[in-house]
């Protein structure tokens, strides 16, 4: 399979409305559009004619009608010219559906499985999505290590002073990276730390599957007592989807959910999920931001020290390159080992 055969979320449903939208996605030029009916159509934004960009032009019934000659497609890419109503014309399709409030699409024909979320028993907060000024591998770097979670966060991740104590556990099978880091939080503000019941003295945990097909990294958040081992009142559970617009940027995707033992329905999540929102926005722009500082974009480790955190960056780039791109064994070369 190769990068744009898996099912990638593109936007929110409800930023395609009735204007077309064009994207990027692994490298190529997709126009998005919704028809009267409510169905998403994809579909090369080159029109087959002379080229010019479908998601300039707007839907008129259940068609996509090009904005330079008028001729009209379907969302099976069927075009029709008003000149030259025998003339057959053609414009290159991709699959698209729509699934946890996002549309997804991957190229048509693909066999590739639907990235399905394991959310039962968990009340969503909320979906964003971000631009990272990087390439792949370099953004998926930064949200699959915590050790720059004290300089770089506010909520999520450790306490500084006490890093050396932040134990890394890191495991692996042929489509998936695993990891477990647990150690002493970082302080987290007085309101937010009773809306997660926790005190100063409990140790953040932080609980993450990488997979490949598409690259996506599921999260579990919480905290524990270290002493009786008592978990906190809420934690969370974030998708977070790492797609190649162009070799230089990623969209980044992130679905969040949450789970409470506070009383009440939803655990008394409800009013609080825009604060939950606001946070992992401010959490997440915070990763965007750094990823801005880096003086390359190459995306191997060549020359870089990896330290006992950095593991995973190994894993994932074996598992990039044969998972989500396809690329056979002989064109890819060793790659080297993060310290103990
Ligand atoms: S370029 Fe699209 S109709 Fe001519
Ligand atoms: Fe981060």
């Amino acid at each position: 399979m190769a990068d744009i055969d898996h099912w990638h979320p593109i936007m929110p449903s409800k930023a395609l409305r009735h204007k077309p939208v064009a994207v990027r996605l692994c490298g190529e030029e997709i126009a998005f559009f919704r028809t009267n009916g409510g169905q998403v159509g994809a579909l090369a934004d080159a029109c087959p004619h002379r080229r010019m960009r479908l998601s300039l032009g707007r839907v008129v019934g259940e068609r996509l009608t090009c904005a330079y000659h008028g001729w009209t497609f379907t969302c099976d890419g069927q075009g029709e010219s008003p000149g030259t109503p025998k003339m057959h014309a053609c414009a290159k399709t991709y699959d698209a559906c729509e699934k946890y409030g996002h549309i997804w699409a991957r190229r048509t024909g693909s066999e590739s499985a639907f990235p399905e979320f394991d959310i039962e028993g968990w009340t969503r907060v909320g979906s964003a999505d971000f631009s990272a000024e990087a390439p792949l591998e370099l953004t998926l770097d930064n949200f699959c290590e915590i050790e720059h979670t004290p300089e770089v966060h506010m909520v999520f991740g450790y306490d500084k002073a006490r890093m050396p104590e932040v134990e890394v556990h890191t495991d692996s099978t042929n489509e998936t990276v695993h990891m477990i880091t647990l150690g002493p939080a970082k302080a987290v503000g007085p309101v937010l730390s009773w809306m997660i019941g926790i005190s100063r003295k409990y140790h953040f945990r932080d609980e993450w599957t990488t997979k490949f097909s598409p690259v996506h990294s599921v999260y579990d958040h919480s905290w524990v007592e270290p002493d009786t081992g008592r978990e906190s009142k809420v934690k969370w559970r974030v998708y977070v989807f790492f797609t190649p617009e162009t070799e230089g940027k990623t969209r980044v995707t992130a679905f969040t959910y949450a789970k409470s033992k506070w009383p009440g329905p939803t655990g008394g999540i409800r009013p609080f999920r825009w604060l939950m929102r606001k946070h992992l926005r401010r959490e997440i722009d915070m990763d965007l931001a750094i990823l801005k500082g880096l003086a390359s974009h190459e995306p191997g480790v060549d020359g870089m020290k990896l330290s006992r955190f950095d593991k995973c960056l190994v894993l994932n780039r074996e598992r990039i390159n044969r998972v989500y791109r396809g690329q056979a064994e002989s064109s890819r070369r060793p790659l080297p080992v993060a310290a103990e």
